[in-house]
Formats: structure tokens, C-alpha cells, sequence
């Protein structure tokens, strides 16, 4: 299987547009050891020919544009063979508007984060030029589910479990539910398998049974610190209120990654104040002693 980063920040990416933090000065003065981040989105192969995204990021044609794989083979084209949503946030489906100009298009979702997004929303209907534009495959917790090219096999499976999180901040009055979160195990016929964590709101059994013996697992590296954004006077959430687990402490998610036997433990959706973005600070070099990665831009694993 490969595997390609496309974005790597959380919603916002790094610098964000409206961010004054220490961290996105920094990135946008050049005097800090850091690197710009898109908002988070992966791009998987089986096969080497069709990709799929797993999440759509709001960068999604930049994105394309920086990796020839993506980019059309003839007139009108797209070796993109499907998008795969892990949950119904903004920053993993507004690309899927940015990538409405009349191509077809295999969504690959639960039923709640669907029909969020499609049932009384408008715009939406850009997808629906014409009849059977965007193909809706619906996700079955725990059901395996071959990933198609057209018709064709892919070569990938993918199975999900549902993962701690929470519905969209959109969703207003709408009873959490098992399908608004999911973690994805990508296995390819030729033997990879990757675990794709991006959102995890904490602890929970399912996590270690879509990472068990996986090549690489991709984990929510939102948030440093619970409290982070009220740290920094910008924000009165704790991470946990917002569905992120935290990386540091005794009972963050760096303890809990490290003790999972996995080749490749790799942090992504990294929010713009995370001190784990500077390459010379003590966060990262905690990372980097406990074996685990930080995800870039660009990044690319060969499973
Ligand atoms: C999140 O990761 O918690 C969401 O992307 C927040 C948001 O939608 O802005
Ligand atoms: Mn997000
Ligand atoms: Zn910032």
C-alpha cells in the first residue's frame, strides 16, 4: 500500500488565517524551526493507479496539485476512485465541493455523517449536476468493506469501528451517535495494513483493535495539553471537550501509542499551537525518544 500525506494540521492548518499564536507567527516570519501545514487529508493506493482520500480537506486542489498521482490522465479525469469520511467535520468534507466540477465521484461514509451532510443542505446539491454524480457507499461499523475502482477491485479493504468523538460542531440538537466518528484499518491484497485514527476524543477498546500488527497507525495529534487554547487565552475549551486526546502526560495519547506494537506510530491533524510543531522543542523531542512521528506534508510511507 502506498500512502501519501497530503495535509497534516487540524481544521484552521498552520498558519491559520486568523492566528496571532506564537507558533503561527513564527511559521510566517521564517524564525521558527516549523513547517506550514495544509488541513488534514491521506491519500491511500493499492494498486498504484486508483487513490483514495481519506478525508476531503478545504485544500483538496492544492493538495492534487501537489502530487501527480492525483492529477487527471486524460481530458477529463481523476484517479481518484473514492473519498473516505471519518467524520462529518468541516475540515475533512468541504473538499468534496471543491471537487464538483462534473466528475464523478464515490463517497465512502456512515449513514449519520451522510446524510449530515447531504439532508438540508443546499449546496450540496452542486454534487447532483447530473444523475449519479456522487455515489454514496455506505460504511457498517464492523463490517469489512472492499474499497472499488469503477467496478474493479482495488486491491484495499477497509474496516471501521466507531471511535470516541462527537458530531459536527454544525449539528445543532442532534442525539450523538456510534456513526459520527469512525477509525479506519486499511489492508491492501498485497499485505500492508494501515490504521487511520484522525480524530479520537480518548481512550476505548476499538483503538487497539484497528491498530493490532498494523505497518503504521495515524493518530490524532490535535492537542499537546487539555488545556492549550485557555493557556493561551485563546480559546475556554479543554481538548477533551472538543473530542481530542491530548499527546503529553501520564495518560496521554503518546503513552498509549508507545505501547502499541506497531511499526510506524505516526501523529497527524496537528492544531497550529501545538508546541510538538517546533522541531527544537522538548515536545518534539519527546516524540522522537518514544519512537513516534509527526506527520508532514508531503510525507510518504510505503506499507
Ligand atoms: C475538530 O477537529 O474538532 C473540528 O475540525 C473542529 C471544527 O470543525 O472546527
Ligand atoms: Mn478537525
Ligand atoms: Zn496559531
Amino acid at each position: 500500500m502506498q500512502v501519501r500525506v497530503l495535509g497534516s494540521a487540524a481544521g484552521g492548518g498552520f498558519p491559520q488565517w486568523n492566528c496571532g499564536c506564537a507558533n503561527c507567527r513564527g511559521v510566517r516570519a521564517g524564525t521558527l524551526r516549523v513547517r506550514a501545514r495544509t488541513q488534514e487529508s491521506v491519500a491511500v493506493s493499492g494498486d498504484g493507479q486508483n487513490w483514495f482520500l481519506l478525508n476531503a480537506s478545504p485544500e483538496v486542489r492544492q493538495q492534487i496539485e501537489s502530487f501527480p498521482p492525483l492529477q487527471p490522465r486524460s481530458l477529463r479525469d481523476t484517479p481518484i476512485a473514492g473519498v473516505v469520511l471519518t467524520n462529518g467535520d468541516l475540515d475533512h468534507t468541504l473538499g468534496l465541493l471543491s471537487l464538483r466540477e462534473s466528475q464523478r465521484l464515490v463517497v465512502y461514509a456512515t449513514e449519520r455523517v451522510w446524510t449530515g451532510l447531504v439532508q438540508s443542505n443546499e449546496i450540496c446539491r452542486t454534487l447532483e449536476r447530473f444523475d449519479g454524480q456522487v455515489t454514496w457507499r455506505r460504511i457498517v461499523l464492523g463490517e469489512p468493506l472492499p474499497l472499488t475502482a469503477g467496478a474493479e477491485a482495488s486491491g484495499l479493504t477497509l474496516l471501521a469501528l466507531p471511535v470516541p468523538g462527537k458530531p459536527p460542531l454544525h449539528a445543532r440538537g442532534v442525539e450523538p451517535s456510534s456513526e459520527d466518528s469512525i477509525g479506519l484499518r486499511l489492508s491492501s491484497a498485497t499485505g500492508g495494513t494501515l490504521a487511520y485514527l484522525a480524530a479520537v476524543g480518548g481512550p476505548a477498546p476499538a483503538l487497539q483493535e484497528l491498530s493490532h500488527g498494523a505497518d503504521a497507525v495515524f493518530f490524532d495529534g490535535t492537542f499537546w495539553s487539555s488545556d492549550e487554547l485557555i493557556t493561551l487565552g485563546i480559546g475556554t475549551r479543554r481538548a477533551e471537550d472538543m473530542s481530542h486526546w491530548p499527546i503529553g502526560g501520564p495518560a496521554g495519547s503518546l503513552a498509549f501509542l508507545s505501547s502499541l506494537a506497531v511499526k510506524r506510530r505516526v501523529f497527524i491533524h496537528i492544531n497550529n499551537t501545538n508546541p510538538v510543531l517546533r522541531e527544537d522543542s522538548p515536545e518534539h523531542a519527546l516524540l522522537g525518544a518514544s519512537g513516534v512521528e509527526l506527520a508532514y506534508d508531503g510525507m510518504e510511507l510505503s506499507l
